[in-house]
Formats: structure tokens, C-alpha cells, sequence
């Protein structure tokens, strides 16, 4: 599957997920018929870039992107992907504001921060 995000300094993003041929059926280029549909669908979009996210471990689905042209965020431009989870996020949301000034108004970052 895929969807769309964005990219402040590049624009929007396709980003795939569960990108996967099953065994029996992998080496028959359906790989690479499924990125020439998706890549269309990216050009269409005027996409900036395709992203997806490859445990490192995979080494074979490491090796078949660079194959096509990919490079790694992490190893070639330091981009790690940071979670909070749920609970942190629930904590966040409710932590007292220490250094915020009184005198900022009471609405701000409803929406514009
Ligand atoms: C990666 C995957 C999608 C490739 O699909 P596929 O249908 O087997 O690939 P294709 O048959 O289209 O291969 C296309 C090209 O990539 C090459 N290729 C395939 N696997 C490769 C690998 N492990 N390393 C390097 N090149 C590879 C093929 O040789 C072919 O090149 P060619 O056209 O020059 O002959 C498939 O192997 C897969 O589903 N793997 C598991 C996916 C997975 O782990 N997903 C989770 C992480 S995203």
C-alpha cells in the first residue's frame, strides 16, 4: 500500500508499506512492475522522492533497493525515525508548562505551532 506525506523542505512524499511478493512468485520481476506502476503514481502526484522504511537486518530487501536506487536516511544522511509512544504522549499532553510566559496568549499552538 501506499500514501502520501509531506516534506517541508522537498514536498509531498509517497511512502510505501508491506512492500512484498510472495516467495513463490519473487524473481519474475513483479518487484519491479509493482515500482514502475508506483513510481508513475508518484510522478503524477509530482512527488518529490519515495519513502519506505527497510529493517537493517533484511539485508535482501537492503540490497534490492540500492539495486534500484536507493540510499539509506540513516547511514548517508543521518536521518534516525523517533518514536513517542502512546504513553509518553500521554504525558506529554498533561505536563504542567513550566517556561511559558504568562503573558503569551492562551490559544497559541492550537493549531499554528
Ligand atoms: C524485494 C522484493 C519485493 C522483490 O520482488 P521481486 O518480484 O522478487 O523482484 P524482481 O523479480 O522484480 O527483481 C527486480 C530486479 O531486482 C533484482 N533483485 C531481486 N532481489 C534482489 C536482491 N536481494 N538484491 C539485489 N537485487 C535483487 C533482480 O535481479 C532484478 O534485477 P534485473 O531486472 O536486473 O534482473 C521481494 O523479494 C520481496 O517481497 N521480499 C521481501 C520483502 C520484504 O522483506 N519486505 C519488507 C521490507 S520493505
Amino acid at each position: 500500500m501506499y500514501y502520501f506525506t509531506y516534506d517541508p523542505w522537498i514536498g509531498r512524499v509517497i511512502f510505501l508499506e508491506d512492500f512484498y511478493v510472495v516467495k513463490s512468485y519473487r524473481g519474475l520481476g513483479i518487484g519491479q512492475e509493482l515500482l514502475k506502476k508506483l513510481s508513475q503514481v508518484a510522478t503524477s502526484f509530482h512527488c518529490a522522492c519515495m519513502q519506505f522504511l527497510v529493517n537493517v537486518r533484511n539485508q535482501k530487501s537492503v540490497d534490492y533497493y540500492v539495486n534500484c536506487g536507493g540510499f539509506d536516511l540513516s547511514s548517508d544522511a543521518g536521518w534516525h525515525l523517533f518514536r513517542l509512544a502512546k504513553d509518553d504522549l500521554s504525558n506529554l499532553a498533561i505536563k504542567e508548562s513550566k517556561k511559558f510566559p504568562e503573558s503569551c496568549p492562551k490559544d497559541l499552538g492550537q493549531g499554528q505551532v
